[in-house]
């Protein structure tokens, strides 16, 4: 499973980039909202930053309106991925943007159905929100499993993207669930790196090797 950061913060990119870990980046209209960027600039510094897809939203209503932003997107770098809605729209716009050799990420994916039809309108990516669907009761990795096996059983090429994920234990999860990737915050990015047996080891080490050389 690829590692990908979900945010529109540069800082936060170069350093987990600086990692050597990461395969891509996803960013969502809040995201950029809160950055307070030019999107067209935000996505082109990242584009600079990490060599992998970079998922930008479009924001038409109409699927016409969707290729159009998609096409103006995809001029800023080649690694743009475009990120369409889960609707009726959406999926129409599956197909030409295919055609014309732009990945697409269908995002706001909750329930396997939409995985499917997702896949077979065309989508590179389907993007289940796993910590969404937690918050209202449900298993976001359950329906990570499902479309995973579904896809599997039937040949299907589209890639999961374990997208909203609120914790460590959730990469591991989607990652056994079957993800091809899992776009993770960068706070819960910094989580994954600790364990306090490595901070307590580190400390052991040092005091040790500290009092050999007094
Ligand atoms: C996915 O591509 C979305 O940007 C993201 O994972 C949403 O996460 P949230 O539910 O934490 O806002």
């Amino acid at each position: 499973m690829k590692i990908f950061i979900d945010t529109a913060n540069v800082d936060e990119i170069r350093e987990v980039a600086s990692w050597g870990v990461l395969s891509g980046v996803t960013t969502n209209p809040s995201l950029v909202a809160e950055s307070g960027r030019d999107f067209k600039e935000l996505l082109a510094e990242i584009a600079g930053i990490v060599d992998g897809p970079i998922s930008a939203e479009v924001m038409a209503d109409d699927w016409e309106g969707m290729v159009e932003e998609a096409r103006d997107l995809k001029k800023i770098h080649k690694n743009i991925t475009i990120k369409v809605p889960m609707i009726e729209e959406g999926l129409k716009a599956l197909g030409p943007l295919a055609k014309e050799n732009i990945a697409t990420n269908m995002t706001l994916i909750f329930s396997v159905n939409q995985a499917l039809l997702a896949a077979r309108a065309g989508a590179t990516y389907v993007s289940p929100f796993l910590g969404r669907t937690d918050d209202i009761g449900g298993s976001g990795t359950e329906l990570v499993k499902n479309i995973a096996d579904i896809f599997k059983a039937h040949d299907i090429k589209t890639q999961i993207i374990a997208a909203s994920p609120r914790y460590p234990k959730y990469t591991v999860e989607c990652a056994l669930a079957g993800a091809h990737i899992a776009t993770i915050p960068y706070a819960v990015l910094k989580k994954m790196v600790k364990h306090p047996l490595t901070d307590i080891g580190l400390q052991m080490f040092k005091d040790d090797w500290n009092s050999m050389n007094k």
